[in-house]
């Protein structure tokens, strides 16, 4: 054991020395918080049990069909021994199915009965990492050595955790009693450990019921049904949850569900898309983030109303918020980038900040883009204590005012008349991730961060999610799997750029959450993306291992 844990800080010196890691809690100010992020759906798997309902997810990910034709090459020729990455080249053709592997969540990284697993045991033999069985643990607490075994407790220091709620509600009315009571156990047991949830209300898994009723987010009803559920999320949790996030990344549904069809619940507006489950106008994605904004400045009010002052929490809701750099200087090229973010974040941010859409939506999306009423636009105007921000990467922007991109394209993307792309002819705006969007930019944070501050008013942001991705490569063993440093570069590169924004150019940000926790299931990528910062062993009972990157946070949290 002494052998082991010397080598681990060995090599925990080594790493640091590599990436000349001065990096700290530290650099960001007093009271600032570090999580991991983690939703529902992607985790908990237990579809069946304890009265959950089907959800919107569950229907999408088990249908079969036609459905979307697409290929994508990998192609990485640069071996870089510093960040472990091999040369290597990959062809995936999609065009069946709506998740690529052909999984689906119905287990996914089993977080339902695993919730409790927040430390992980290990042992390294010469040749692999595992697991200390049960038995093992007792017969170490029997040889007295328990004391000593604690320390090899690989505890991520991190203070916070975002967490989805789901379970206990499928449409029906009904509250679910065995739901709540999971969801008490798991607040308790964070609470017990000193983490605080941040608990996101909405993370894309509607319960099934409401879409064969009235189609879902398409109907205003949506917004009382909603305020239902996180009413009773703040009389059954507020007592101890005091971070509330209503919304997960709407841009991402609206656009992906009702727009391109490759999210639940498939519905698509475009030419190239005639396969999806339902054909619709190209007005669905704006009439759904129109009832999402409603449905949180409603959940909002009846927090602040009801329960804020005697529960003493804060309420907001997370953006998925690329950063664009114009293509060229051109002010056509500028003009587009501003575009693209005001149909991207100003799309929810001017209504929250300005109590309407940014006037570049209005002009372009015309009678499609539905209306506030004055009351709505004064409500939904300061419906938030903070923004999360949800960011991964960046890309270029540049004009776009073909009509033939626009029939062809889906329609709600092509009203922006930008086209946002991660390359500069053939050079590639950053280093790749895995995921086919997931380009590596750090500055971007920065950017992004002064963007907010400037236009509207230095609000607090929390960032809700950051993080990257690797294949799931099924020959490669769990070592190497193990060995990510070109996640730690990742993270230490835009915290250093996050920390910069807030030292040097007075941004107000008080939070970081790593997506992801563990790995786990990628949406429409299935189990071929892994997130985590913890492995998991898809081929031995979800067994988790933490990887270079997990060691590296908890240090990086420990110090300073
Ligand atoms: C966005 C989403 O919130 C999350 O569900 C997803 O897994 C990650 N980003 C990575 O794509």
């Amino acid at each position: 054991i002494l052998v082991l844990e010397t080598l681990l800080v060995v090599l925990w010196m080594v790493e640091s020395l590599a990436l000349k890691q001065e990096l700290s809690r530290g650099s960001f100010p007093k009271g600032f918080v570090f999580g991991t992020a983690s939703s529902s759906y992607q985790y908990e798997g237990a579809v069946e049990e304890d009265g959950r309902g089907k959800t919107i997810w569950d229907k999408f990910a088990h249908s079969f069909g036609m459905h979307y034709i697409n290929w994508q090459l990998n192609a990485n020729f640069r071996r870089n021994k510093k960040y472990n990455v091999e040369p290597s080249l990959s062809f995936t053709l999609r065009f069946a199915g709506k998740v690529i592997d052909f999984s689906n969540a119905d287990v996914a990284v089993d977080h339902y009965h695993m919730f409790h697993v927040i430390f992980i045991f290990f042992k390294e033999s010469k040749k692999k990492f595992s697991f200390i069985e049960k038995h093992e643990i007792q017969w170490l607490y029997f040889q007295g050595k328990w004391k000593k075994f604690l320390k090899f407790i690989l505890n991520l220091q991190q203070n916070c955790i975002r967490y989805v709620l789901h379970g206990f509600a499928d449409g029906g009315g009904e509250v679910n009693q065995a739901g709540i009571d999971h969801y008490n156990k798991v607040i308790n047991a964070l609470l017990a450990k000193g983490i605080q949830p941040y608990v996101t209300l909405y993370h894309w898994d509607l319960p099934q019921t409401l879409e064969d009723r009235y189609n879902g987010w398409l109907d205003r009803q949506i917004i009382e049904d909603f305020a239902n559920y996180a009413e009773t999320c703040f009389k059954e949790f507020g007592d101890r949850v005091k971070h509330w996030i209503t919304f997960n990344e709407p841009h991402s549904f609206a656009i992906q569900g009702y727009d391109v069809g490759l999210h639940a619940p498939g519905r698509c507006s475009t030419l190239l898309h005639l396969l999806c489950t339902a054909g619709n106008s190209a007005s669905e994605p704006y009439i759904v983030a129109h009832n999402v904004l409603l449905s949180h400045a409603t959940v909002s009010d009846i927090y602040r109303r009801k329960y804020q002052r005697t529960q003493q929490g804060s309420i907001g809701i997370a953006f998925n918020v690329m950063w664009f750099e114009p293509m060229t200087e051109s002010s056509e090229d500028k003009d587009a980038t501003q575009r693209a973010q005001d149909f991207q974040f100003g799309w929810f941010m001017d209504p929250l900040f300005f109590g309407d859409y940014p006037t570049s939506m209005r002009t372009r999306v015309g009678e499609r883009l539905p209306k506030f009423s004055e009351a709505e636009g004064a409500l939904v105007k300061g419906s938030l204590d903070f923004v999360g921000v949800n960011h991964y990467t960046t890309y270029y922007a540049k004009h776009n005012s073909t009509n033939l991109a626009r029939a062809l394209l889906n329609d709600a993307l092509a009203d922006t008349g930008a086209i946002t792309l991660p390359f500069k002819g053939w050079k590639a705006i950053g280093d790749k991730a895995f995921s086919i969007w997931l380009y590596i930019v750090p500055q971007g944070i920065r950017s992004l961060m002064n963007y907010i501050k400037d236009k509207y008013g230095n609000p607090l942001v929390i960032i809700t999610e950051n993080g990257m991705d690797d294949f799931n490569n099924p020959f490669i063993s769990t070592e190497h799997a193990l060995k990510d440093k070109k996640r730690i570069k990742y993270h230490s590169d835009y915290l250093s750029k996050l920390a910069d924004s807030i030292r040097e150019d007075g941004c107000n940000v008080q939070g970081y959450f790593v997506w992801s926790l563990l790995d786990n299931w990628e949406w429409t990528s299935g189990h071929t993306s892994r997130f985590g910062l913890y492995f998991v062993d898809y081929k031995d009972r979800l067994k988790r291992y933490p990887k270079s990157s997990a060691i590296w946070f908890k240090n990086l949290l420990r110090t300073g």
